[in-house]
């Protein structure tokens, strides 16, 4: 015996899609709930002839079973679906993550020891603007209007302007100080300086420097030196000997650039001395008594010394980095491997 609605609605259970604990709620609430679907067919008992009366109640019977079955089996499968997925996140036989621990870059580092040596002997730390006025970039710092310095093709400057630039040493830092305090001044001034130069492995148009500026009554080169010389062996070891080589800076006079001993007794010296043992660390002098005078500052009554250090090549030789472009890569594969607690 067939009873056509019966029939379809079983069509309809069979043809349910249950994917999900949304859906099959859905269903439940459709074939099994307290309205459900099939309770209108029991209804229509009354309108079957009573010979097939025992049929029709089987048939819908059968019909609540398989909707009842249905919804236990797609409830098992689901929740099943549920724990593997669950289980698949927590993979307990995974290794333990690393401790999501940053480090320090490179250049931070070293600058931070610098930083760290100069505070010690009373030094304090000035910051200053990387955009900068040519005033305290160039004229200030007695660097005449054709020094090749200025040229383009050294100095970025900005838009529409001659200017404004992008520093390219710290020694501005100098300028801005001395115009704003009075001696006795001592302070160094960490930071980021520009030039427009052709990025390879060993240069880049982006770099860092420490200077360090000290005026009051007496300064003497003798005390540059001594200073100069506390420095490096506070970051090259205690045993470490300096030269002061005769150089040129248009701000310092008299100017001498100093370099350390490594020695040539390994490779690693070798090849960063190119052999002859010393390594050029820092550029110096003494104050020119122009610039103070630039700076409003009586240059009868006071002197002073200056020196600016180059970080890259200190950071390069210290953790063995070959080529210079790493330093501002950003690579984290690079930058994590100065996770430790010796680099603070
Ligand atoms: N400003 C110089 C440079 O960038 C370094 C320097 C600083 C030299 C202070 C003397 C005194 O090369």
């Amino acid at each position: 015996m067939k009873f056509q609605n019966v029939d379809s609605m079983l069509e309809e259970i069979k043809e349910a899609v249950i994917t999900d604990d949304a859906s099959l709620e859905q269903f439940r609430i459709a074939y099994l709930g307290t309205k459900n679907k099939i309770k209108p067919l029991f209804s229509e008992m009354r309108n079957i002839d009573n010979e097939h009366k025992k049929a029709y109640g089987q048939a819908l019977n059968s019909l609540k079973q398989v909707a009842e079955g249905m919804y236990t089996e797609h409830k098992d499968k689901i929740s099943q679906a549920e724990n593997n997925s669950a289980a698949q996140e927590i993979d307990l036989s995974a290794p333990v993550p690393h401790d999501l621990v940053g480090s320090r870059h490179p250049v931070s580092i070293i600058m931070n020891r610098m930083i760290d040596v100069f505070t010690r002997i009373g030094f304090e730390v000035a910051e200053e603007r990387e955009i900068e006025e040519d005033w305290y970039n160039f004229t200030a710092m007695n660097t005449p209007d054709d020094h090749p310095a200025r040229d383009m093709q050294d100095t970025f400057y900005l838009k529409g302007s001659l200017q404004q630039l992008l520093r390219t040493h710290t020694s501005s830092v100098q300028a801005r100080v001395m115009t704003t305090q009075k001696p006795p001044i001592r302070i160094i001034a960490p930071g980021r300086v520009y030039r427009n130069e052709t990025i390879s492995a060993r240069s880049h148009c982006q770099f860092h420097q420490v200077e360090g500026l000290y005026v009051d009554e007496n300064v003497s080169f003798a005390d540059m030196k001594q200073t100069l010389l506390y420095f490096a062996k506070a970051i090259y070891g205690s045993e470490t000997k300096i030269r002061l080589r005769p150089s040129y800076f248009p701000f310092t006079e008299p100017s001498a650039e100093m370099d350390v001993w490594l020695g040539t007794e390994t490779d690693q010296a070798k090849k960063l001395t190119k052999g002859t043992g010393w390594l050029e660390v820092l550029g110096c002098g003494m104050v020119d008594p122009q610039v103070l005078e630039n700076c409003g500052i009586d240059s009868e009554k006071y002197t002073g010394y200056a020196f600016g250090i180059g970080i890259e090549r200190s950071a390069m030789q210290t953790f063995d980095i070959s080529d210079i472009r790493y330093l501002f890569e950003n690579d984290v594969r690079f930058l994590s491997q100065f996770k430790s607690a010796q680099f603070t």
